[in-house]
């Protein structure tokens, strides 16, 4: 937590550093509008538990978990879970990655990178580019839950070839990271 806490205040520091490393992409949200299905109805769906960066080149430095999301061209993943609640039963369960602009979330965050992202454990079909200022449907499927379960544990992994994504899980404004609706 500490190490991580540290690195990504190394990367916001490097944010501050070089602001023309930015992408700039402000154009598209024209204010304050969230992305188009990039809202959560505040009465059925879940949020990411918990995610925990791994290192490929640093495999035995425990990063811990948090919020925060850790992703760099073909080193660090980010494992994230969801608890899929009792109130699943018989229902479907819609994975989204919700990735509003700068701009549309309030705050800053990196992304910086072509945008080519794999995920696994947890997908049928997800896009295999994404871009700030949209909202992705990662999964679509009965949510799996049986009578008497208390919740079933999820777990998928975000990693990128060319791409450095950290951002914290949000809900303010327009809600970024990773989201399960159930319909
Ligand atoms: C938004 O959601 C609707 C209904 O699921 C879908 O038809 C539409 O294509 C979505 N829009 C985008 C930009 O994904
Ligand atoms: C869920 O589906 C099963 C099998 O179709 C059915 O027996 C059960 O009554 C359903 N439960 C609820 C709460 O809808
Ligand atoms: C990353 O992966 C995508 C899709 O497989 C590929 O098109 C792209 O060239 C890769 N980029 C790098 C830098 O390897």
């Amino acid at each position: 937590m500490t190490t991580l806490t540290l690195i990504f205040f190394l990367f916001l520091g490097s944010i501050t550093a070089n602001p023309i490393a930015l992408p700039h992409r402000y154009h598209k949200s024209h204010g304050q509008e969230c992305p188009e299905n990039g809202t959560l109805d505040h009465t059925n769906h879940f949020s990411v538990q918990n995610m925990v960066p791994v290192s490929a080149s640093q495999p035995t430095v425990a990063l811990g978990s948090s919020i925060t999301a850790l992703i760099t061209p073909n080193d660090y993943c980010t494992i994230f879970n969801l608890v899929v609640p009792p109130s699943g039963l018989n229902k479907t369960c819609n994975l989204e990655l919700l990735i509003p602009d700068r701009e549309q979330a309030g705050f800053n965050y990196m992304f910086a990178g072509p945008g080519h992202f794999t995920f696994t454990g947890y997908a049928f079909g997800p896009p295999s580019l994404l871009t700030t200022g949209n909202a992705y449907v990662i999964n679509v499927g009965p949510c799996g839950i049986q009578p008497g379960m208390e919740g079933m544990e999820v777990i998928g992994l975000l990693c990128s070839n060319d791409t450095t994504f950290v951002y914290q899980q949000s809900e303010r404004k327009c809600p970024i990271g990773f989201f399960v609706t159930i319909t």
